[in-house]
């Protein structure tokens, strides 16, 4: 009611204003009146079932009593709509009714479960340009990249599918004659999930399909910057929930900011905690699940290297280097951040990266054309200048870029610094945004050390034509990182495969191969089924 008072006395002065001011001021006081919600070129937001006030509880009924946010467009700055935050009561209210759903879903077949996952599946299919083009307005990134990552999400719902007709242990042979040695794979319960404003879609989507095969429920908390992604996601999944008669708590939310996230990190009712955004914050989340020996899987920060090798194809590096670089405007986790030349192509290749950067097609996300969007948060743009600033002084020098961009919304452009050692502060310091620095290497050991020195292990890649040189690279004294790549960018990996990184990257891993036992807990199983009780070790009790 306090809002609709300041919005009723918001509206007053605008219609004053109206009376008063020049027709350009006029028009400018009422565009700012109005959410993007309201306008006629974004009615599909209408189509994912968002209004100007949205609930940002889903437990099996809507709800949002806390703190009203706003969410903005990164393009220009305009508030798309409202949505309601979870209080601690609805907090409470919604870990209980997952908990009585969990009885429900515990019990429904693997296969059956996987069953439901492929509708979810399916229904993010029918609203996946939608929902990629809300994830283009609400964060910011372009219109590809937020279908690419609804697709993740799809591509992992049928991959769990599968999945749930093959989970489970090996029987293994028991020393004890008469005995039955088996591993019984079940669900750790609820699975709490915080996500970064980077990835809205599809890093929930990952976690969703997995812990849902695996028999969990799960509560979702995406980040405060893009709640109006994670309603229209449960919108979506509530429906299949709801249409096949199943407790829609299954896949609860609760939107909200530190206070609901250090509620799921205390809470001994999560069973496991995900949890992706910075390494700063994902330390103090960890610290508070460790105290109670909880489980967590941490997505971290990553500081990715590409190195170019004297004997690389020069035109798969080219375009590998940029899509990296500047693909998302430098907001992945796996994005490349430090450009590691062998010195006889240095040059070369920093002129064609270069080159390349002017020709990138720069303007609103959702347009089809554009390359390169906005940055996410007018912070993000402050760090963008700082960290420019930092590399200046430790001794980079600005190839091209550097400068926040004149025309409305978060846009800076993408920026190449060479010229700084290997161990700069500022090249060891993860920055969210689209600077990338190059550096200049002589031998195979000091760039695979280089790779390795920094304290985060994520993703890193080698383009080389040297199959000794591959080896070496995915052996023990490569790469330490979780994500090894040959030939090919840090960024983009498939959903097949496991996707985490090593040290303060966190050591979680989500998604494909084994992951699903991340979402489990083993218990070894000794069945007995002869006359006897021989004991393990030949030890004789009598
Ligand atoms: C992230 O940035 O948090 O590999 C995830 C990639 C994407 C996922 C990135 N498939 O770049």
């Amino acid at each position: 009611t306090t809002l609709k008072m300041i919005f009723s006395i918001f509206r007053f002065f605008s219609l004053s204003l109206r009376t008063k001011l020049s027709p350009s001021v006029r028009a400018a006081a009422v565009n700012m009146s109005t959410l993007l919600v309201n306008r006629p070129q974004y009615s599909w937001l209408r189509e994912l079932g968002l209004g100007e006030d949205n609930d940002g509880v889903y437990n099996g009924c809507w709800g949002g009593q806390g703190q009203v946010v706003t969410s903005y467009c990164p393009a220009n700055n305009e508030p798309i709509a409202r949505v309601r935050q979870a209080t601690m009561a609805e907090y409470e209210e919604t870990v209980q009714k997952a908990q009585d759903a969990w009885k429900v879903w515990a019990d429904v077949p693997a296969p059956k479960r996987g069953e439901i996952v492929r509708q979810i599946g399916d229904a993010l299919r029918g609203k996946i340009k939608a929902l990629g083009s809300l994830v283009s307005l609400e964060m910011g990134k372009i219109y590809v990249e937020g279908v690419g990552e609804v697709q993740e999400y799809v591509d992992v719902c049928d991959y769990a599918v599968g999945l749930s007709r093959m989970i489970g242990g090996p029987i293994l042979p028991s020393e004890r004659p008469g005995h039955a040695l088996i591993e019984q794979w079940n669900p750790v319960g609820l699975v709490g999930i915080i996500t970064a404003f980077n990835f809205p879609v599809a890093v929930y989507g990952w976690n969703n399909a997995i812990a849902l095969i695996c028999g969990n429920v799960c509560l979702w908390k995406g980040a405060p910057t893009t709640p109006l992604t994670s309603v229209a996601v449960t919108r979506i999944v509530a429906e299949v929930l709801e249409r096949n008669h199943l407790p829609g708590a299954i896949c609860s939310m609760t939107c909200g900011g530190a206070d609901i996230g250090t509620a799921m990190a205390k809470d001994e009712r999560v069973g496991l905690l995900s949890f992706t955004g910075s390494t700063q914050v994902g330390k103090q989340v960890a610290m508070m699940v460790q105290e109670r020996f909880g489980r967590q899987l941490l997505e971290l920060g990553g500081n990715n290297a590409i190195i170019v090798f004297e004997d690389a194809d020069l035109n798969l590096v080219v375009p590998s280097a940029v899509f990296a670089s500047v693909g998302t405007a430098g907001q992945r986790c796996t994005t490349t951040r430090r450009l590691m030349l062998h010195e006889s192509v240095h040059d070369d290749v920093v002129e064609r990266i270069a080159k390349a950067y002017k020709q990138i097609r720069i303007g609103d996300p959702w347009d089809p054309n554009t390359l390169y969007g906005p940055l996410h948060t007018k912070q993000a743009v402050q760090q963008y200048l700082a960290a420019i600033d930092q590399a200046k002084q430790q001794g980079g020098t600005l190839v091209c870029g550097g400068k926040v961009m004149d025309r409305p919304g978060n846009y800076v452009e993408p920026t190449i610094i060479t010229g700084l050692p290997h161990d700069a502060p500022i090249v060891h310091t993860e920055t969210f945004v689209p600077i990338l620095y190059v550096l200049k290497f002589k031998t195979e050991d000091e760039a695979f050390a280089w790779n390795n020195e920094v304290k985060q292990g994520l993703s890193s890649s080698i383009f080389t034509k040297d199959m000794g040189r591959v080896f070496r690279w995915l052996g023990p004294k490569g790469s330490d990182c979780g994500i090894v790549n040959v030939n090919i960018p840090t960024s983009g990996a498939e959903i097949g495969g496991a996707f985490g990184g090593e040290k303060h990257t966190g050591g979680g891993r989500e998604s494909g191969s084994d992951s699903w036992k991340q979402y489990m807990r083993r218990s070894t199983c000794t069945i007995n089924y002869s006359k006897d009780l021989p004991l393990a070790q030949g030890i004789k009790f009598e």
